[in-house]
């Protein structure tokens, strides 16, 4: 749990970093979400990661309220329904501190007249002014990218339980064992060591399904020499890690291992130029031209790494952005830069940030090579790209799916410090 004097620090950082005047602040948690079927059950309940923020804790219905002109540190409050007899009963939910929602309406009215801006969850009968919210939320945003001592701890407890997770995998990649079988032995391995549940939809993709790039596990079985491509990460008070291993059921064959240090190689020369001030769109262009440089020495494409990259024909194995921001969330922080719009580049599209990195991003760096039917049969790019790859090659390629690996790493003012380095990254 996070301490008072910590949140109280973190509500006084952000009070001066938005763009409010005299407006007030309003940040809803939300409501659960009733399954639709009917049943007295919801989906599990997460308050808005904005709210969690600036509550320091959960609370359905809750609102954290903040007047600039009553000042950084007492300007701030936080308003929670009580909890009522049946939640008691049925879920054993426990009282929020804060004053009772009951309140926040003459919170308002003795505030009557001044604009609003409204993050988090939406609020009954509050819209707040739209563009003072938008322009509050990218300065939030923007104020959340460099975590604090608190967040940093909940990331790296939630990597001490991924690391356990990915360290149960090496010896039960059989041939014969399914995806849903190493999804059941990686994620119990998570919880038993901290983790409070898995911060996304575990995937596990083996053959042909690594290629898929947000593959859900099913009951497909590994077959000797399959890449097994693993992307899962632990949660810990919301707090996640986001980790991709690939490993090889069996004997690699020669090719699998020369794809793999492509991929390798790009990756940790991606994170060395995660330095403070970097841009995030030159270090993803850098690693592309270095993936295709690889693909070139594998007689895949063809031509001059740095023009293929410029004619984006790197996007037909590496179709996604380098990687994201992590923390509270999987996305957490990710985005443009304040009063950035979008770069025009067409293969830059899939980049979800584009800033510079400062010292306290938590950031991903997950470079891959797939060999993905959707795109490379499709007549349009074979057409379009006909000359700078062998598509001969490639059509023996496609059952083999493909390669990601992805570390976490924490920018600091020198080297970037890599939370995930425990988990091995040698193939065999
Ligand atoms: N781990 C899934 C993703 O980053 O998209
Ligand atoms: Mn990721």
């Amino acid at each position: 749990m996070i301490s008072a004097d910590v949140l109280a620090a973190r509500r006084a950082r952000v009070a001066a970093a938005l763009p409010l005047g005299r407006a007030l602040l309003l940040v809803g948690a939300g409501q659960p979400i009733p399954l639709p079927e009917g049943s007295d059950q919801t989906y599990p309940f997460r308050s808005h990661s904005e709210y969690l923020y600036l509550a320091g804790g959960e609370c359905a219905g809750g609102v954290v309220a903040f007047d600039p002109l009553e000042g950084p540190v007492d300007g701030w409050q936080t308003f929670v329904p009580p909890v009522t007899e049946a939640e008691r009963v049925w879920e054993g939910r426990r009282q929020a501190p804060g004053r009772p929602i009951e309140e926040l309406a003459r919170w308002l009215e003795s505030r009557r007249g001044r604009p609003v801006a409204v993050l988090g969850s939406r609020l009954p009968d509050l819209d707040g002014d739209p563009q003072l919210s938008d322009r509050v939320r990218e300065a939030l945003t923007h104020a959340r990218r460099p975590k604090d001592a608190h967040e940093i701890a909940c990331v790296r407890r939630a990597v001490a339980a991924t690391v356990a997770g990915f360290a149960a995998l090496p010896g039960r990649l059989q041939p014969g064992v399914s995806e849903r079988r190493i999804q059941i032995e990686l994620e119990a391995e998570f919880l038993r060591h901290g983790g409070d549940r898995t911060g996304y939809g575990t995937i596990v993709g083996t053959g042909p399904n690594a290629a898929v790039l947000h593959f859900e596990p099913s009951d497909r079985t590994v077959a000797a020499g399959d890449f097994v491509l693993v992307d899962a990460g632990a949660e810990v008070e919301r707090y996640v890690a986001d980790v991709t291993r690939t490993f090889v059921a069996g004997k690699p064959s020669p090719f699998q291992r020369d794809l793999y240090q492509v991929v390798l190689a790009a990756q940790e020369r991606a994170i060395a130029r995660c330095r403070p001030g970097a841009e995030w769109k030159e270090i993803h262009l850098a690693a592309a031209i270095d993936l295709v440089e690889g693909l070139v020495s594998l007689g895949i494409m063809r031509g001059e790494p740095a023009s293929l990259v410029e004619q984006e024909a790197h996007t037909l194995f590496f179709p996604h952005g380098l990687g994201h921001m992590v923390g509270l969330g999987v996305r957490d922080g990710s985005g443009r830069a304040p009063g950035r719009t979008q770069d025009p580049r067409a293969s830059l599209r899939t980049l979800r940030m584009d800033l510079p990195l400062a010292p306290g991003y938590l950031v991903t760096v997950e470079p891959g090579l797939y060999f993905i039917p959707a795109l490379l049969n499709d007549p349009g790019r074979r057409l379009r790209f006909s000359s700078c790859v062998d598509w001969t090659r490639v059509e023996a390629c496609l059952p083999l799916g493909g390669v990601r690996i992805e570390d976490n790493l924490l920018v600091t003012d020198g080297a970037p410090e890599v939370l995930t380095r425990e988990i091995p990254k040698a193939l065999d």
